[in-house]
């Protein structure tokens, strides 16, 4: 008997492709909500943030008055990227011929304007985008027509209150990696855990993977994975919210980390995770989940790679999914479909 249709994998095609990838950023990394960052990073009146959607530089300001702001952080002058990092300014100067942009996206001046005939500063403000935020984190939409971010994060919030109280977090550090793959594969490889007995025997030994009891859940912005600590019964969750945020809250301590997996390139996954703790967790116990996340990053990083030299073969059309243990990613995968029809 065939495999029903939606058991097929996306077309192998799809994760090497400069086309497809086209397609991703202006269908879904120009048009979605992303993780960009920490709310307190943009808390002070006067503040500004770079950062950065799927590859589309956004800026992040607070301006004077308090209100939160985002633009594309390109230049209207020749189209240089605008700023960098983050900070206090009272404005945005470009580096590369001192455009200088008001915190609420106007142009304030251009030198030399004045010697041209109908230059006009009305015309050259910085394009609008949309930010929002969820307790501590900050996310931005390049597209300004964005939906509200509470509709897209629907029940994730509900859901992702029943294991950790996001406000009674602090933010500890930031780890950045990245891995010789599609983004596809990565994120694909992160909404299943049918590997987990066989490639991450140390995570399988704390957490109970067993299918009958390591939820999954497909919501209409997200997907969601639900384990158990296997000595202590304590709670872990793991989430997809759409394109390409990954939230992971492991068993233990309150601990989260947020972050986008995001493309640099057909075949190139750039990452980094904000971890935030419970103020007052022990030292120890850090260095052990460090460790221990780290561990289990380090298979994946292997895992994915493997899979993109392997589709990258080139002699098969696509796989098989398990509709049973790997619904996340049909789900997934229709949702991306849809973006990209
Ligand atoms: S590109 Fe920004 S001032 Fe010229
Ligand atoms: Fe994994």
């Amino acid at each position: 008997m065939a495999a029903p249709a939606d058991a097929r994998t996306l077309p192998y095609s799809w994760y090497g492709d400069e086309a497809i990838l086209r397609e991703e950023r202006t269908r879904i990394f120009a048009r979605c909500w992303q993780y960009g960052g920490r709310a307190a990073q943009v808390a002070a009146a006067g503040s500004f943030l770079a950062t950065d959607a799927g590859g589309v530089p956004i800026v992040v300001t607070r301006d004077r008055e308090g209100e939160l702001r985002a633009f594309l952080n390109v230049c209207r002058h020749r189209g240089a990227v605008l700023t960098e990092g983050c900070g206090e300014r009272a404005t945005l100067q470009c580096h590369y011929h001192a455009w200088t942009y008001e915190l609420d996206g106007r142009l304030r001046s251009a030198p030399r304007s004045e010697r041209e005939p109908g230059f006009d500063n009305e015309e050259w403000s910085l394009l609008p985008a949309c930010v929002g935020t969820w307790g501590p984190f900050l996310f931005v939409s390049p597209d300004p027509d964005a939906v509200p971010l509470a509709d897209h994060l629907g029940d994730l919030p509900g859901i992702l209150a029943r294991a950790i109280d996001v406000d009674a977090i602090e933010f500890h550090s930031r780890v950045e990696f990245g891995a010789e793959a599609n983004w596809k594969i990565v994120v694909e490889n992160f909404l299943e855990c049918y590997h987990c007995p066989t490639a991450h025997p140390g995570f399988s030994a704390e957490v109970d993977v067993h299918p009958d009891r390591y939820g999954l859940e497909a919501h209409p912005t997200f997907a969601a994975q639900f384990a158990q600590a296997k000595r202590s019964g304590e709670r872990g969750q793991f989430h997809l919210l759409y394109p390409n945020t990954g939230i992971n809250v492991f068993p233990g301590p309150p601990n989260l980390s947020i972050g986008p997996i995001a493309p640099h390139g057909p075949y190139r996954t750039q990452r980094y995770l904000d971890y935030f703790f419970a103020p007052g967790v022990e030292a120890e116990w850090l260095t052990e989940f460090f460790a221990f996340d780290d561990q289990v990053g380090r298979e994946d990083t292997a895992l994915v790679e493997s899979v993109q030299r392997g589709m990258a073969s080139g002699l098969l059309p696509n796989g098989r999914l398990l509709l049973g243990s790997e619904p996340l990613l049909a789900a997934f995968q229709g949702w991306l479909a849809e973006q990209l029809r």
